[in-house]
């Protein structure tokens, strides 16, 4: 665990003409092999941990099996994803899609002191896999996520585990009953993350905020301690921070 001010944010990259990176054959491979052994490890690691909550296996596999079905990003150029884009004013880019396996899930819930009695919000929850493990300590579960193709597919299987999952922009989403707020933020631009700093502070002073790769940088957001942690892609420091802003002065 570290404990110390991150260096500053890398300059902006909005440019969706360079969303394919050009990478030597055998380094391409190497990656390529390497994404897909992280990936059956985590997955038999959700799995046998999910033989201690059978009633999240279900929802588990519907996730999985809507994966393998379809992905949204095969269809880059679809009317839905160009309206997304639109509203927000993102990039595609910033759509990139990496998965949260549960068991890293489950390890900075826990450190993040989530348990019965926590609300747990996912900011840009995309299958959800992060509010099973919300469930698994005993929180309550809501996610937000812009594309309406990841909800209708996998809120169905959510739902009898008690998740909510919505389609939305979550710098739209209402914060104020969220005791922990997640959000995975890796491929968001500076002025999306930026857009997002100022909505959180509209959430109750104490709620505890994690976030993937890099903290917030903006007063009012406290603590700075972060934890390396697996991904599908690689391991990357969890943030946990907290919502403290300073005490407005006292009325005259
Ligand atoms: C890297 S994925 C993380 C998914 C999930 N939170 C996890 O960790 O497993 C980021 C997700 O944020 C969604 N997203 C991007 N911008 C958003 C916005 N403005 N509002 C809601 N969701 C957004 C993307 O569609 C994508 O599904």
């Amino acid at each position: 665990m570290t404990d110390s001010a991150p260096p500053p944010e890398p300059p902006s990259r909005r440019d969706d003409a360079q969303d394919t990176f050009e990478l030597p054959f055998l380094q391409r491979l190497s990656l390529q092999l390497q994404g897909i052994v992280i990936a059956v490890v985590l997955r038999v690691t959700d799995l046998l941990l999910l033989l201690v909550r059978p009633r999240l296996l279900k929802p588990y596999l519907g996730l999985w099996w809507q994966r393998i079905l379809r992905t949204p990003y095969a269809a880059r150029r679809t009317f839905e994803m160009a309206r997304a884009l639109q509203a927000t004013g993102q990039s595609f880019r910033e759509l990139m899609y990496g998965e949260t396996p549960l068991v890293t899930a489950l390890a900075f819930l826990k450190k993040a002191g989530v348990g019965r009695g926590s609300r747990v919000v996912d900011l840009g929850a995309g299958r959800g896999r992060v509010l099973l493990a919300a469930r698994w300590w005993g929180a309550g579960a809501h996610g937000v996520e812009l594309l309406a193709d990841h909800v209708a597919r996998v809120a169905p299987w959510l739902g009898p585990a008690g998740i909510t999952l919505t389609v939305g922009d979550m710098t739209r989403e209402p914060l104020a009953d969220a005791t922990h707020i997640f959000c995975n933020w890796v491929a968001f631009s500076p002025e999306t993350k930026a857009r997002l700093v100022a909505h959180l502070r509209t959430c109750t002073p104490g709620t505890r905020i994690i976030t993937v790769t890099r903290p917030i940088q903006a007063e009012g957001f406290t603590g700075h301690t972060s934890h390396w942690m697996l991904f599908t892609w690689g391991f990357e420091k969890v943030w946990l921070q907290e919502y403290r802003p300073k005490a407005l002065p006292a009325a005259p």
